[in-house]
């Protein structure tokens, strides 16, 4: 069985999906892997490494889908590919599954397309699946060495013979697995770091990284909801969100640094930074908006730019960072690929993996096969959930 890597558009993405240390993965369980000539060029990874991990070279990406029944990719695959699939087929990758319009055309084809955002997060033999804590974790910390490259004073605390160096004030909107790596490594470089986030349990995360929590008031009905939900982000009350509004433009007015975190799957990104702060912002400082793909957090961000506003506050909008770190980020999603490609195998006490050859384990009742798969045996899934 052949699973195939396809190159993303280079001007838009530099990571590659597999790896060719993912591919000695995959070759020893027995699959034949071919990549797209150039495929790992954004993450330094030539062809030549890839044929020495075991792959063959393709010349194009429909010869790559000509030959594979298993196509991984880091994004969708372009509309113009999708002709060349055929019914069986099956696609791994991070789909933005729910503002994906061409999940019908796939379902209408007869391809199984997973979609590696939709992992059941909190299932311990999911983990090590996790796409968006193995990039989210890469962007948090590149997020914070962003903002120290725009803002001209340094992040630590400098005692020199002309005069005392203030240490930089960050401030982090949304605390999950990117705010807390940036916590960490704001701190590292020597910041103050305060933050805050709608889910009352990340105070404890915020303070044993070293960072000071910015308490929103909240109703005893929306501490209950905050608790129900799971450890997920909840919806706000329109109280809840003014009250946010005051400690953010209370925080902001003093802070040198702001990165925004918050996200809501197949959701616009909350709005947590509104003009009327940023007109108190100081001159200099600087806000990475680490949702700008999906609406932004930070009123007047653009994705892939930086805003300058008339009083002079730089709005980095952080489209796709971990594109940024794409050598480490392809290793980490490479990985989080070859592990749920792995549960796709039967067991090896099934009658073909036991004569030698591979035999896929398609099972929708498998939480995490089922979690993913949004289109399958001509069916769009999503719908369903
Ligand atoms: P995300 O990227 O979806 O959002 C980032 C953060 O923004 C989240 O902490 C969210 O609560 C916060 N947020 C959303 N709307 C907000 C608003 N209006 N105001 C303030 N903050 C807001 O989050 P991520 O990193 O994907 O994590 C999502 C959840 O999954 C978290 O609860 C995290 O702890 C949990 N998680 C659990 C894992 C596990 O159990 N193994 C692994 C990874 C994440």
């Amino acid at each position: 069985m052949r699973i195939g890597v396809v190159s993303a558009d280079a001007s838009q993405e530099s990571r590659v999906a597999l790896t060719p240390d993912a591919v000695k993965k995959l070759r020893k369980l027995g699959f034949e892997v071919v990549v797209q000539s150039g495929a790992g060029l954004g993450a330094y990874y030539a062809d030549a490494m890839y044929q020495a991990a075991g792959a063959e070279i393709a010349d194009s990406s429909t010869g790559v889908i000509a030959q594979a029944q298993i196509i991984t990719t880091v994004n969708d695959l372009p509309s113009t590919l999708i002709d060349n699939l055929t019914s069986g087929q099956m696609i791994i990758g991070m789909l933005d599954p729910y503002r994906n319009t061409q999940l019908d055309t796939y379902a209408a084809k007869g391809v199984t397309a997973f979609a590696m955002e939709l992992l059941p997060r909190t299932l311990s033999r999911a983990q090590n699946m996790d796409v968006l804590s193995s990039q989210a974790n890469l962007a948090g910390y590149k997020a914070v060495l962003m903002a120290a490259n725009e803002y001209s004073r340094p992040f630590p605390m400098f005692m020199t013979s002309a005069g005392t160096v203030k240490p930089a004030k960050v401030v982090i909107l949304g605390v999950g697995v990117a705010g807390l790596q940036a916590i960490a490594t704001a701190k590292r470089l020597g910041a103050v770091v305060e933050a805050s986030d709608l889910r009352p349990t990340a105070k404890e995360q915020v303070e044993s990284l070293g960072g000071k929590w910015l308490d929103v008031p909240m109703s005893e009905e929306e501490a209950q909801k905050a608790k129900a939900t799971g450890g997920y982000a909840w919806t706000p009350s329109e109280q809840y969100m003014k009250d946010q509004a005051v400690v953010v433009d209370k925080a902001l007015s003093n802070a040198d640094i702001v990165i925004t975190t918050a996200q809501i799957p197949g959701r616009q990104a909350p709005r947590l930074v509104h003009k009327a702060t940023l007109d108190k912002m100081k001159a200099g400082s600087v806000l990475i908006d680490m949702a700008a793909a999906t609406g932004g957090n930070v009123e007047g961000s653009v994705a892939d730019q930086t805003i300058i506003t008339d009083n002079s506050v730089r709005i980095v909008g952080a489209a796709n960072i971990p594109s940024q770190l794409a050598a480490q980020s392809s290793d980490l999603y490479a990985n989080n690929l070859v592990n749920f490609i792995t549960t796709l195998i039967a067991s090896s006490d099934d009658n073909e993996a036991a004569s030698g050859k591979l035999a896929l384990h398609l099972d929708m009742e498998d939480e995490i096969q089922s979690a993913l798969a949004v289109t399958h045996e001509g069916q769009s899934r999503l719908a369903k959930r």
